[in-house]
C-alpha cells in the first residue's frame, strides 16, 4: 500500500493508492486489516475525518472490497492515473472512493514514528 498522504498539509487527502494482497492469502481479512490500520492512523494520529481510495474503474473485485469496507463512490471525481506495468506506461481511469471516519472508534495512538514514515 502506498500513496498515503495527509490532507492536513496543503489541502491533500489521505488516499490509499495501491492495495494488493498475495493471491495465496486473499479472502482471509488481510486487506480489511490493512485498511483498518490506515483508518486508525488517519483518524487518531492525523485527526482527519475521512479516508479516500483510488481504484481502477474496471476493477470490479477491488471496488466490491472497498464498498464492503464502507467506502462509497464520489460522483464526478473520476481521474486518470498514469500506471507503469511491465515497462509499459498507461493512462487508466480511476474512481475516487471515500469513507467517513468515526473518531470515537479510534482511540488516540502513540504512532508518531509510523505517521512520519507514512508521510
Ligand atoms: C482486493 C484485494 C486487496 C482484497 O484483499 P483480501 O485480503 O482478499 O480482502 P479481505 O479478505 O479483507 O476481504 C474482505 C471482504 O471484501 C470483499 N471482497 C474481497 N475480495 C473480493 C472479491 N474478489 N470479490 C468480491 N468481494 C470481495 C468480501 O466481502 C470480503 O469478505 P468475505 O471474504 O468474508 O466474503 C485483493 O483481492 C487484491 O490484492 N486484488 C488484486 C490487486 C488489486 O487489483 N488491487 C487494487 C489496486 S488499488
Amino acid at each position: 500500500m502506498d500513496n498515503i498522504i495527509s490532507s492536513s498539509n496543503g489541502g491533500r487527502r489521505a488516499t490509499i493508492g495501491v492495495l494488493c494482497v498475495d493471491a495465496d492469502y486473499r479472502r482471509n481479512g488481510v486487506a480489511s486489516d490493512l485498511v483498518d490500520r490506515c483508518e486508525r492512523i488517519v483518524s487518531a494520529t492525523w485527526g482527519e475525518n475521512a479516508v479516500y481510495a483510488e481504484v481502477e474503474a474496471g476493477n470490479g473485485k477491488t471496488l466490491s472490497f472497498f464498498q464492503t469496507a464502507g467506502f462509497v463512490k464520489l460522483q464526478d471525481c473520476d481521474k486518470v492515473v498514469t500506471v507503469r506495468r511491465r515497462n509499459k506506461v498507461e493512462a487508466i481511469p480511476h474512481l475516487l472512493l471515500s469513507k467517513t471516519l468515526d473518531a470515537s472508534k479510534y482511540p488516540v495512538m502513540n504512532t508518531t514514528a509510523t505517521s512520519q514514515v507514512l508521510r
